[in-house]
């Protein structure tokens, strides 16, 4: 049993379906359900005996206390957050509560728990904590890529909030023992990602004929990796990974905005070409620049390579078609995200059940 908390985000869901579908054992989610968490997005387990879903937020100390000393998990797999800068930007207070105090409420309830087990248990428990490279900064166009021991420089609230949990795992190592691994992870895409997020947004805004919105210049650089690799990367790590150790985890595929956009239309284009015929990148627009933009991310994984022979699967070309094809294929799930319908999911399935 391991515990998963923000399952029924993006990135969690992704990692639960990879984890059960490859038989790697039972899994409790445990996720607030905020406007990001799509409990539908795992369905098909719902008559699982190793799937178990408890709707809770993790700052419910005493809730999640129990939850440890019943099912005893062998690891945290801690994804539950919140994700988008441009949300930190107009609502920090959530980012604080949930990655900062949240990450602290769970990080007792781990420890609690792990004090009590024997020696053998103790050794081999695990808690994963989910970063980003957005901890690091900002990088400019000569600089060497984001190392494991770069300075952290956050600049927005959502990568302030996510330094700060960071520095909260890492001291929990240091202080009590408790055997935390810290990754730092660049921009994912995929299936399943909430469409506000760059990738996602632009195919939803090209099918409905709207403008695509370019902030600034559209030259910022991100460095893409698709999700499958990302749920690999830390399964890999769960597995091989040393207590206290910290790895980035990066693509190894920088595009500049401007880029991603252009491929995505492309990729339309062919797929599901405009009535009028024209480009779907014809409907870009220059916006303007998200407050403390960071212009450039760039992770150098070659840590997690040496240390534990993990790289990425796929190249962009084949993430991105892949992902523009799933957009497409999946227009149920869009459509439920879109009108809210998934929030009822829960209610309609689960009911009164305990
Ligand atoms: P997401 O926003 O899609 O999902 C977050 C999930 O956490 C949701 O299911 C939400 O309901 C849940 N949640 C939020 N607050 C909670 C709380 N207080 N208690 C319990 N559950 C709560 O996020 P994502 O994109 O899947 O990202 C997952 C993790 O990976 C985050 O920690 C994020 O910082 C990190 N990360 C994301 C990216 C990326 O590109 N998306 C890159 C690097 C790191
Ligand atoms: P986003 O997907 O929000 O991820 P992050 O801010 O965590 O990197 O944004 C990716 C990049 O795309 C970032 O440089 C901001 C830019 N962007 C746009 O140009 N337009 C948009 O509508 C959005 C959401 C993002």
């Amino acid at each position: 049993m391991i515990f998963v908390t923000g399952g029924c985000g993006f990135i969690g869901s992704n990692f639960i379906i990879r984890w059960m579908e490859s038989g790697l054992g039972a899994v409790c989610n445990l996720d607030k359900l905020t406007y990001a968490g799509n409990a539908q997005n795992l369905s098909r387990f719902e008559n699982n005996k190793d799937y178990t879903f408890v709707k809770t937020d993790i700052n419910e100390t005493e809730r999640i206390s129990n939850l440890f000393k019943d099912l005893k998990p062998k690891a945290v797999i801690h994804f539950a957050a919140e994700s988008h800068v441009d949300r930190s930007i107009s609502g920090p207070k959530a980012f604080i509560e949930t990655n900062i105090v949240g990450t602290f409420s769970l990080l007792e309830a781990a420890k609690n728990y792990w004090s009590k087990l024997n020696e053998a248990d103790k050794n081999n428990f695990r808690f994963i904590h989910v970063s980003t490279d957005e901890v690091y900064g900002s990088l400019t166009e000569q600089e060497d890529a984001f190392s494991e021991n770069s300075n952290y420089q956050p600049n927005s609230p959502y990568s302030a909030s996510k330094a700060s949990s960071d520095h909260l795992v890492r001291s929990y190592f240091h202080t009590y023992g408790l055997p935390t691994i810290i990754t730092n992870c660049s921009n994912n895409y995929g299936p399943l990602q909430f469409p506000e997020k760059l990738i996602p947004l632009i195919i939803e805004r090209a099918l409905e004929e709207k403008e695509l919105p370019i902030y600034g210049d559209g030259k910022n650089i991100r460095d893409w990796l698709h999700v499958e690799d990302h749920c690999d990367a830390l399964i890999a790590i769960l597995n091989k990974a040393k207590p206290g150790s910290k790895y980035n985890i990066g693509g190894i595929n920088e595009v500049q905005n401007i880029e991603v956009v252009k491929n995505i239309c492309e990729l339309l284009d062919t797929l599901q070409p405009r009535a009028n015929k024209k480009s779907y990148f014809e409907l870009k627009t220059f916006v303007n620049d998200r407050p403390g933009h960071d212009r450039r991310y760039a992770i150098d994984p070659k840590n997690l390579q040496n240390d534990i022979g993990w790289k990425p699967k796929y190249t962009f070309t084949e993430g991105l078609k892949m992902t523009v094809n799933w957009y497409l294929q999946n227009r149920h799930w869009v459509h439920s995200v879109k009108t809210g319908e998934y929030k009822n999911w829960i209610q309609r399935n689960y009911g009164d059940r305990s």
